[in-house]
């Protein structure tokens, strides 16, 4: 009869992987198994703080569903997300970054027209001129890319978390012209909090972190030829900057919304009050840029929204 003790366990678990049939589940799974006990071994659990564990895991579990993904949301606020996100989009220095999906991206964005107000009319923040410029690595423009777009309001609310999530505002889906341009009004978003009504909110105050986010606009580019980028353009002087609850910012990101005064906006409409423009060169990545093969995306579809999910 092998009994197995803290010295021991590990090497056999390990050796119980071996005959596995997938390669790379092996892999996975062993280096699962090796950093777990590893981690056990560093702190030691009492019995009373394995079970809060597994109570914190299966409360997590609990609060998913169709539009709430608390590991997802664990995992953003772990660093996992932009961790993944890095190793997955290795683009050159000179393009623009991505960074984190998020949870407020939906696949179903209206089409929109270039120059369209896509504020949906009871937006209480300044109004917005964002002008979208597509570009190469060599900086030629690449016309026609589809552009998503989709962002908070004044109040630090997305569309799906207001009135049921039934009405579309603040997002769209764009095709860029034959000067890889795009550019419609929106209003000024703001910074928000992530849910933290949940377990992920718990860790979050047991850590002494706060939830904001920078106030920020999504972009989703997509054309044939180019790596897929899903950014954000943040908000220069923001105050969560420097402390995104999901590690999210970046440099190169963070961009000028400039307060205009009254007068004569980029697109010619005249305006009455002060407004806010925003000028964004976009650079995409080719997809196959040494002829070998690029990593793969890392997220393929939309994911579940948090629509419910902000305690007020
Ligand atoms: C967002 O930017 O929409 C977001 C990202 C990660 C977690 C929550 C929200
Ligand atoms: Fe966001």
């Amino acid at each position: 009869m092998r009994e197995f003790d803290e010295t021991s366990v590990t090497a056999e678990v390990l050796r119980r992987l071996e005959a596995a049939p997938a390669p790379r589940a092996r892999e996975i799974i062993g280096a699962l198994v090796r950093h777990l006990h590893a981690f056990v071994r560093e702190v030691a659990p009492t019995e009373a703080e394995w079970a809060q564990a597994i109570d914190f895991l299966t409360r997590t579990g609990q609060m998913c569903d169709a539009t709430r993904q608390e590991f997802i949301l664990l995992s953003d606020t772990l660093g996992v997300s932009t961790l993944v996100d890095a190793i997955n989009n290795r683009f050159p220095p000179a393009a623009t970054p991505s960074t984190v999906l998020g949870p407020f991206f939906v696949a179903d964005a209206p089409r929109a027209a270039l120059g369209a107000d896509i504020d949906g009319g009871d937006g209480s923040g300044a109004r917005l001129h964002v002008t979208a410029e597509i570009v190469d690595l060599a900086g030629a423009a690449i016309p026609g890319a589809v552009v998503d777009v989709w962002h908070a309001d004044a109040e630090g609310f997305y569309d799906v978390q207001r009135d049921g999530g039934k009405r579309r505002a603040r997002r769209g889906r764009f095709t860029a012209d034959g000067a890889g341009r795009v550019h419609f009004w929106t209003t000024m978003p703001a910074s928000y909090p992530v849910p933290h009504d949940g377990p992920v909110g718990e860790m979050l105050a047991a850590t002494g972190r706060h939830a904001w986010r920078p106030a920020h606009v999504h972009f989703m580019i997509a054309t044939p030829g180019y790596r897929r980028l899903v950014t954000h353009v943040f908000v220069a002087g923001d105050r969560y900057l420097e402390s995104d609850a999901v590690f999210g910012v970046k440099e190169a990101l963070i961009a000028e919304y400039r307060a205009m005064p009254p007068g004569r906006a980029p697109d010619g409409t005249r305006m009455a009050a002060p407004y806010r423009t925003l000028a964004y060169r976009f650079v995409l990545t080719p997809e196959d840029p040494a002829g070998g093969k690029s990593p793969p995306a890392h997220r393929d579809g939309p994911r579940a929204r948090h629509r419910s999910a902000r305690p007020r």
